[in-house]
């Protein structure tokens, strides 16, 4: 008994060292607890030597026994094996299919771009060809092959959700309802009207920018990895902020950002889209914002090639509650400028999309 006492207490120092060992090591918490199941093992060797003999077995009864002895060997080896945690291979797969998809799309429109190019050469060739034998007799005319379509290439904003889904956003976060089950951090079907593209980049890159609200314990515990910077190129975080700043949902209960590492500026932002009816940005618009305030002055931006724009607007505190005008090739949208001037915390900042008629 004393003997069994003894090796048991050997197991557990064994096991805190396994566990701790590991951990110092850096092993994730699976391999740390197949260190300790190990040691678990271990012991039920020892203490089954500890064990009085069994009475000796012959006839039926030893092949009983033996199947018997078999059978919970196999339950324990294939219930041990099945409850450590899978990957899916399809789901892999289907990772390194959407990488590989992107390679090729951009092989194509490369190859697409030298078919071109030879079509153009050859059509030139024939221009020459014309040329030199044309003695007063008509040339035949000359057509310089159009460059096909850059099909397959993605829009920015189409490309930033293949982004979302190749870094694995969703394990955190839900979009259209699909995305963690857990509730691990916040639905971002609004985050669009609550923060610029700047911003949702600097989140991305630095988590501890900004924390939603009512996420207070999540952002303090840094639930949000912080490997994004090292990871993603400047294109694909671009492409992802722009696609999430298109998310404007006011029915989403998006969690308000609270900015932990910038003051909030004396002035006030206008942002968002400017689109046609086919819902396409429109790049190089030029939009005005006008604050209908005594000696207020307009400012103006320019879309970028999503559609996208910003403006800053001199707004001080006396100024809340002014009614704002914004308007783009024509299109005005009023709204009202009503930030709480006690307020340090709240951006101050309006989204605000325009949909203009057809180029
Ligand atoms: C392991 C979980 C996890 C992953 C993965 C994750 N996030 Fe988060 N994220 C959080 C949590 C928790 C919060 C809330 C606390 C905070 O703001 O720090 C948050 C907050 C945010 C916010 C602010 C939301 C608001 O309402 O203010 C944005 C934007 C965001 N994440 C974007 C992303 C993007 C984009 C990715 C993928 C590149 C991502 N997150 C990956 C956990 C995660």
């Amino acid at each position: 008994m004393s003997a069994s006492i003894k090796k048991i207490a050997v197991a557990a120092v064994l096991a805190l060292a396994a566990w701790f060992g590991s951990g110092a090591l850096g092993f994730p918490h699976v391999f740390q607890a197949m260190f300790v199941a190990y040691v678990a093992l271990g012991l039920a060797v020892f203490l089954l030597l500890d064990a009085p003999p069994m009475p000796r077995l012959s006839g039926w009864a030893a092949v009983a026994a033996l199947l018997g002895f078999y059978l919970v060997l196999s339950v324990m080896y294939i219930g041990g094996a099945s409850s450590w945690p899978q990957y899916d291979p399809e789901v892999e797969k289907g990772k390194i299919e959407k990488i590989l998809k992107r390679k090729r799309v951009v092989v194509l429109a490369e190859q697409g771009r030298v078919e071109t190019m030879l079509q153009r050469v050859q059509a030139l060739q024939e221009n020459s060809q014309t040329v030199m034998t044309r003695l007063g007799r008509f040339a035949p005319s000359v057509q310089v092959a159009e460059a096909p379509q850059n099909q397959g290439a993605l829009t920015v904003v189409e490309r930033g959700a293949e982004v979302y889904d190749l870094y694995e956003c969703y394990n955190c976060h839900k979009i259209g309802g699909k995305g963690s089950v857990k509730k691990r951090g916040p639905i971002l079907d609004n985050i669009g009207s609550l923060l610029t593209v700047n911003d949702i980049k600097q989140k991305i890159f630095d988590p501890t920018y900004l924390y939603a609200e009512g996420f207070e314990k999540e952002h303090k515990k840094g639930r949000m990895p912080d490997k994004y910077k090292e990871l993603m190129t400047e294109e694909e975080v671009l492409a992802l902020a722009t696609y999430l700043s298109t998310l404007k949902d006011p029915t989403a209960e998006t969690p308000k950002p609270v900015f932990v590492k910038a003051n909030v500026e004396h002035g006030f932002t206008v942002f968002g889209y400017v689109r046609e009816p086919s819902g396409r940005g429109l790049p190089g618009a030029e939009v005005h914002a006008m604050p209908r305030v005594k000696g207020g002055h307009g400012a103006s931006g320019k879309t970028n090639e999503s559609g996208y724009y910003e403006i800053f607007l001199h707004m001080h505190n006396e100024n809340a509650g002014a009614t704002v005008d914004v308007s783009a090739q024509g299109v005005k949208k009023t709204f009202v400028a009503d930030y709480d001037p006690s307020d340090t915390i709240t951006r101050r900042q309006q989204s605000l999309d325009l949909t203009v008629a057809a180029q």
